[in-house]
């Protein structure tokens, strides 16, 4: 897919969410081998107070890959000039979220309250594109409209890109729905039939499986789409959507071992980039990720809830690990112990915090 002058391949983004998109999970989805991804929505009002919360935040993916940052508010000059912070942090894209349904975002006229003022909006789009050099695309994402009375999203999206929108993302739920009942598909093929072919559509909503992937493409005639929730625990989605738009065969889901292995290599991205204060919280979500779905994880859940060192939840977890490998491999041998060493992660629990607990975080 190309947004302007970038190429985006394969044709999968992870979708920005609050309080999940930091930068230890980005990281473990873009090596899984990704288009994009981006970061939670940022206030631009909090990011131009220079407010220390909301630019940790803004955190530029590691190894130099490219990643985008979401920006949220309704003052043009605010969004304008929260838009070259990103790009001064080097961001390859700048979106600008126009679908948030969250009480507090709304009522401050943001987010999804934006379908409704396709005037404003406009200006904001048109302020964040001057402040930006013509390389690096602004786009927005945006919802199927405020409730069922008002599916606008086609003729919003429209107005988008005539203000300057190099894509759509649109997330087929009303503002009403929030995240309950059906993502629509067909408001998202109506937005894809509405904005000029030039402009890359994406497709949003409860897509968890390598066949709701394709079946978003097919149904929608969407460009790429964007996945949330389906990644939470498993970032193997995106290695198998890739491996299938490569045609290559599906390489399935993660053995017990991989499993372990990327949540080892999540935890060291916890104790490398977390501030201390949010370590304990960061871990025991991950545990959750990890070990959704698998025999007795509500147990180790709640034993985990129970633990208040780090390094505790780390050695509980690979307790459990172990010991679902022993079942799995009673007749056939230990597996191999994987590349991430958990040793070498649960030193660094152990080990002295630095200056990433003030929330300065190392930039790649
Ligand atoms: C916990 C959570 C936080 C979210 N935060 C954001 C956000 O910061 N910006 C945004 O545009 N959408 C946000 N969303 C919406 C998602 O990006 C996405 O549009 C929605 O979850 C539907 O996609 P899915 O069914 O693949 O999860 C959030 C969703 C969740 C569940």
């Amino acid at each position: 897919m190309r947004i302007g002058p970038l190429t985006i391949q394969p044709d999968v983004l992870l979708a920005p969410m609050a309080a999940v998109t930091d930068l230890p999970f980005r990281t473990v989805c873009e090596e899984f081998g990704l288009g994009l991804t981006i970061t939670e929505f940022l206030s631009a009002n909090a990011i131009c107070q220079g407010a220390d919360k909301t630019i940790a935040k803004m955190t530029p993916s590691l190894g130099g890959r490219r990643f985008g940052v979401q920006i949220f508010g309704r003052e043009p000059h605010l969004l304008a000039q929260a838009a070259q912070q990103a790009l001064h942090i080097g961001a390859s894209l700048v979106d600008i979220n126009m679908g948030c349904p969250a009480k507090r975002v709304v009522a401050g006229a943001c987010g999804a309250a934006l379908m409704r003022e396709p005037e404003l909006a406009q200006e904001l789009v048109r302020a964040v594109r001057a402040a930006l050099p013509p390389t690096v695309p602004v786009t927005v994402k945006h919802r199927a409209g405020w409730d069922e009375r008002h599916l606008n999203a086609p003729e919003f999206a429209c107005a988008m890109v005539e203000a300057g929108a190099a894509m759509i993302t649109v997330h087929g739920r009303t503002r009403a729905q929030g995240f309950s009942g059906t993502c629509s598909r067909e408001i998202i093929a109506r937005v894809r039939q509405a904005v000029p072919a030039h402009v890359p559509v994406v497709g949003n909503g409860d897509v968890v499986t390598v066949d709701d992937y394709f079946a978003m493409r097919q149904e929608t005639g969407c460009d790429a789409v964007m996945i949330g929730r389906g990644a939470l625990g498993n970032p193997w989605l995106f290695r198998s959507i890739a491996a299938r738009l490569a045609g290559r065969p599906d390489p399935g889901p993660p053995t017990i071992e991989e499993r372990r292995s990327v949540f080892v290599r999540h935890v060291q991205l916890i104790c490398e980039l977390t501030p201390e204060r949010r370590v304990l919280h960061e871990l025991r979500k991950a545990v959750a990720w990890y070990t959704k779905g698998l025999p007795r994880s509500a147990d180790l859940r709640d034993r985990v809830a129970e633990l208040q060192a780090p390094v505790a939840i780390m050695d509980e977890t690979m307790q459990y690990f172990s010991a679902l490998q022993d079942r799995v491999f009673r007749n056939t041998g230990p597996a191999d112990a994987g590349q991430d060493d958990p040793r070498a992660v649960r030193e660094k629990l152990l080990a002295p915090r630095t200056s990433i607990d003030n929330d300065q975080r190392p930039v790649a």
